[in-house]
């Protein structure tokens, strides 16, 4: 076979099914576990901290002001139509992999690589994000304790809870020497490792390797105490709202909704999390989309309701860009319930590494299993019955990635990534209807063509405008990409070869 027909030669969907049918994986998610990983993998970084940037702007693109309500809605209307189509493909190939194992049914080989790839932007990049945010309530949270702890507890040094770019940034910007704040090797290579990151994605990954089901067991308690948390602070903030800090409602016009609803994007991923769990439910025809669209409506309400109390009772210029929502609660001198809204934090952001860290892994077990990866990390566990070498590869990454990137771009570059791996899955949903017409459909996405062009064109649009202001993220997406072609060019393809050899000749 020429190059060509190699590099677009596709998976049936019976070929899929067929191997999915053979899985080794335990199948035993129902519809609630599906909502708890929804809503776990859902609400965490961007409600609890991204939130602050998306009013009030950051280094490089303006905020919407109290008009984040219309960023969000317009940031879930792209996912809507995006979901749609997931929930159309998940209930038809219930297959481990997401986006990549439906690109690979719809596109051939190098572009279902190319979205495994890009999906690692969205879940083990993103992680960074989730990881680094974590340190932050943690230390948030030690700080309730000040009255109890030591203080080389609470205010433990800043090289060993900090990435080396944070501190030197932090430095720069207030005219500080970094010297002064983390040790030097050789006297030129900065030190500085965030030691309680790296803590919780370990323990997460203990957990993970334990098992699927006992990881959403963990994940029901903490979604259930930070859904407490976030309903108290609606229920309390409403009592402080003053209707006179929601004008000027919209500061910065359509620019600053645009760029709102760009980064409140990533308060929305992780619905289609769901679907890189479908090998393990139950009845993934009827419960799928049922899980999609549920996590997505309900959180969309409940993130509008967040939004009017914050931007209700902070004063634009006031709103805090680190812990936005605990600062609410400072704001309006409820400093214990400041404390107890960390505890919420930490409980959400745990819920994202973990079903994050489920789903980085999920994705490049469907890979390995594609031989885009060699088959040694592929093996499951005796005991467990889960992909343990694949769970320390993911939690490898973040760890490292975690050493090096900050937490604003780690964000951007996930949501550069996840906008990509959405448009992709709009592509395959009508792909599929030209040339699958007659296979069956458990549910089906309405007013099909129109419902995925308005997914593309929702998901590139917002993605091209904020290309415009976001200086580092957009030069370094399309540098990922052309690291992905080359190392599908240098190992990927050469490697798949080598694999059809040898089961042609065994
Ligand atoms: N939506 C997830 C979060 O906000 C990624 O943390």
């Amino acid at each position: 076979m020429g190059l060509i027909e190699n590099i677009l030669k596709r998976k049936s969907p019976d070929e899929l099914l067929a191997v999915s049918k053979k899985s080794e994986l335990k199948k035993t998610l129902n519809v609630f576990d599906l909502m708890i990983i929804g809503i776990g993998a859902v609400v965490g970084t961007g409600i609890f901290t991204i939130i602050g940037s998306a009013i009030k702007g950051g280094l490089e693109g303006s905020g919407a002001g109290p008009a984040v309500i219309i960023s969000m809605i317009l940031a879930a209307v792209a996912c809507v139509f995006s979901a749609l189509c997931y929930s159309e493909i998940a209930a038809m190939m219930p297959v481990a992999g997401s986006a990549y194992t439906y690109t690979y049914a719809t596109m051939g080989e190098f572009m279902a690589w190319m979205v495994g790839w890009i999906l690692m932007l969205e879940y083990a990049i993103g992680n960074i994000t989730v990881a680094s945010a974590w340190t932050g309530y943690f230390v948030q949270f030690l700080k309730g304790f000040k009255a109890i702890l030591p203080d080389f507890v609470v205010n433990f040094p800043l090289w060993l809870r900090n990435d080396y770019r944070t501190i030197l940034t932090m430095c720069d910007q207030n005219g500080l020497n970094p010297h002064d704040f983390m040790p030097y090797l050789f006297d030129k290579v900065p030190m500085a490792i965030n030691l309680p990151a790296i803590f919780i994605v370990l323990v997460l990954t203990l957990l993970l390797i334990k098992g699927v089901k006992e990881s959403t067991r963990v994940a029901t308690i903490m979604v259930g105490v930070n859904m407490f948390m976030i309903i108290s602070f609606i229920i309390v903030g409403a009592f402080y709202v003053k209707p006179e800090n929601w004008t000027p409602f919209a500061p910065n016009g359509f620019e600053g909704i645009f760029m709102g609803a760009f980064l409140i994007f990533f308060a929305y991923i992780g619905f289609d999390a769901i679907s890189t769990c479908a090998e393990e439910t139950e009845n993934p025809q009827r419960d799928l989309p049922i899980g999609i669209l549920g996590t997505l409506v309900f959180c969309t309400i409940l993130y509008v309701f967040v939004a009017l109390v914050l931007t209700g009772i902070v004063p634009l210029q006031s709103i805090n860009t680190s812990a936005p929502i605990a600062a609410a609660m400072q704001f309006i001198g409820k400093d214990w319930f400041a404390g107890v809204i960390s505890t919420g934090a930490l409980c959400a952001l745990t819920s994202v590494l973990l079903i994050y860290q489920l789903g980085t892994t999920r994705i490049l077990y469907a890979m390995s299993r594609d031989r885009f990866l060699p088959k040694s990390v592929r093996v499951i566990h005796r005991k467990f019955r889960t992909p343990h070498v694949l769970t320390w590869i993911a939690a490898i990454i973040v760890i490292v990635g975690s050493l090096f990137m900050d937490l604003n771009i780690s964000a951007e570059l996930c949501n550069f990534g996840t906008f990509t791996s959405f448009i992709i899955i709009c592509i395959a949903v009508l792909i599929l209807r030209k040339n699958e017409p007659n296979r069956e459909r458990p549910f089906k996405v309405p007013f099909c063509p129109w419902f995925p062009i308005l997914g593309i064109l929702t998901c590139g649009g917002l993605m091209v405008y904020s290309m415009k202001f976001l200086k580092t993220s957009s030069v370094y997406f399309p540098l990922w990409l052309l690291i992905g072609v080359a190392i599908y060019a240098a190992y990927g393809y050469k490697q798949k070869r080598l694999e059809e050899q040898g089961k042609k000749h065994s």
